[in-house]
C-alpha cells in the first residue's frame, strides 16, 4: 500500500433527493452460472425492454449516530422486510464504490410498473434503479464524472445487487461479460450494441403469464448449483459459440437463425435447472402447450415468431414489429386459454433507464 491509500476520501453531509426508472430485460443468450462476486461464467446478451420498469426514489439525508440502519424501503408504499436483507447486502457491497453511502442514511420508495405476483422477474430493473439513484447520489455529493462514466459505473453497481441488472442501464441490446464476439465486453458491466439490424430496434416481446407464484427457485441457488452441474463446462463452451454466432444475426437482421439460437437457449437454460442436483422443473404443463402453439402458428404462417423463458413458467414470445396485429390475434385464438387469468403483457425492446 501506498500513503494515498489511507486518506480518508472527505464526505460532505447533505440532503437529497434522487429518482431514476428503470425497465426490465430478456436474455437472449442466458446468465447462468457465477463466481467470486457476481462475475458471471458466460456472456450475455439481452433485449432492454419498455413497459415494464421499476421506479425508485430515494430521499437521503445525514445518518446519526447512533442510527444503526442505514435504510428503510418501502415497496408500493409498504414496508417489504422480504426485500431488505437483499438491499442491505446491496448498500454493503456498493458503500466502498460510494463513500457518502456510510455517513448517510436512506429511505427508499419503489414502485413496479408491471403487476407484483405476475411471476416475472424484477430484480433487473429493481436493481438497476437503485444503483442509479446511488449513483446521481454520490454525484450530487462528491463526484464530478462524465456522463459515459456515470453509465458504465452504474452499470458496474447495478451487476453487485443482481448479475442481469447490468444489462438494464441501456439499450436497446447489451452485452455482458468476456466473450470472443465483442473487444469491448466487460465481465464487471454491461457494453450496448452499436451495430444492429433495425427489425430489432422495435423488436416485441409479448410476456403470456403462465404462473404466477413466487419462484420456485431463486437465481442465487440456480447459479449456485451450476457450480456441481455435470454439463456446466459444455453449457459455458455452448453460450460463447452461441454468442459468436449471434453477433452476425443481430447485424444482418437473420431471423430465421435468430430464432433457432434463441430457443436453444432457452431450453438449454432449463436442461441445465432439470440436470441439476436437487433438480427444478420450472416449465408447466402450459408452458408446453403454449410452445406447441408457436411451433405449429410458426410452420403454418411463416411468421418469424419465437419464444424464450426466463427461470420460470412464464414465455416471452420474441417477434418483429410488423406482425403485431397477426400475433395479437393468435395469442387471442391460441394461448389466451393457457395464461393465468387471461394475463399478458406487450412489450417491446426499448432504450434503457431514464432520470426523472
Ligand atoms: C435466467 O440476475 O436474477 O434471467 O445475479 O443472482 O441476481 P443474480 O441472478 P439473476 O439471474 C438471471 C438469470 C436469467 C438469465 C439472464 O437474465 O441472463
Amino acid at each position: 500500500m501506498v500513503e494515498q491509500d489511507f486518506i480518508f476520501k472527505k464526505v460532505k453531509l447533505v440532503n437529497g433527493f434522487s429518482s431514476w426508472e428503470s425497465p426490465s430485460n430478456i436474455a437472449l443468450i442466458k446468465y447462468w452460472g457465477k463466481y467470486g462476486e457476481q462475475l458471471p461464467e458466460n456472456p450475455s446478451i439481452s433485449f432492454t425492454l419498455s413497459e415494464c420498469k421499476t421506479i425508485t426514489k430515494i430521499y437521503y439525508r445525514p445518518k446519526k449516530e447512533k442510527e444503526i440502519d442505514n435504510f428503510s424501503f418501502l415497496f408500493d408504499g409498504s414496508l417489504k422486510p422480504s426485500f431488505n436483507n437483499k438491499i442491505n447486502q446491496f448498500i454493503n457491497r456498493i458503500s466502498i464504490y460510494i463513500p457518502a453511502i456510510k455517513h448517510h442514511f436512506f429511505e427508499i420508495e419503489s414502485h413496479n410498473t408491471f403487476p407484483h405476483s405476475s411471476g416475472i422477474a424484477s430484480s433487473a430493473s429493481a436493481m438497476s434503479s437503485l444503483a442509479l439513484c446511488f449513483m446521481e447520489i454520490e454525484k450530487q455529493i462528491n463526484t464530478k464524472i462524465s456522463k459515459l462514466d456515470f453509465i458504465k459505473k452504474a452499470s458496474f453497481l447495478a451487476r453487485l445487487g443482481s448479475g442481469s441488472a447490468t444489462r438494464s442501464i441501456e439499450g436497446p441490446i447489451v452485452y455482458w461479460g468476456n466473450s470472443k464476439a465483442y473487444d469491448d465486453s466487460s465481465l464487471l458491466y454491461g457494453t450496448p450494441l452499436n451495430n444492429i439490424a433495425s427489425v430489432f430496434t422495435t423488436y416485441q416481446d409479448t410476456i403470456l403469464i403462465i404462473d404466477k407464484n413466487e419462484k420456485r427457485v431463486s437465481s442465487t441457488l440456480g447459479h449456485q448449483l451450476m457450480k456441481s452441474n455435470p454439463y456446466a463446462k459444455n453449457r459455458f463452451i455452448q453460450a460463447n459459440e452461441n454468442m459468436n454466432q449471434l453477433k452476425d444475426v443481430l447485424i444482418k437482421g437473420d431471423l430465421d437463425n435468430f430464432i433457432k439460437i434463441i430457443e436453444l437457449e432457452a431450453l438449454s437454460l432449463h436442461a441445465m435447472m432439470m440436470t441439476s442436483s436437487p433438480s427444478f422443473i420450472l416449465m408447466q404443463p402450459n408452458t408446453l402447450f403454449v410452445i406447441n402453439e408457436v411451433y405449429e402458428f410458426r410452420k403454418r404462417t411463416a411468421i418469424p415468431i419465437c419464444f424464450t423463458l426466463d427461470a420460470g413458467a412464464n414465455i416471452h414470445l420474441l417477434y418483429p414489429h410488423r406482425f403485431f396485429k397477426k400475433v395479437q390475434n393468435f395469442i387471442k385464438e391460441k394461448v389466451l386459454k393457457y395464461c393465468v387469468s387471461k394475463q399478458f403483457i406487450n412489450d417491446h425492446v426499448g432504450v434503457g433507464s431514464k432520470k426523472i
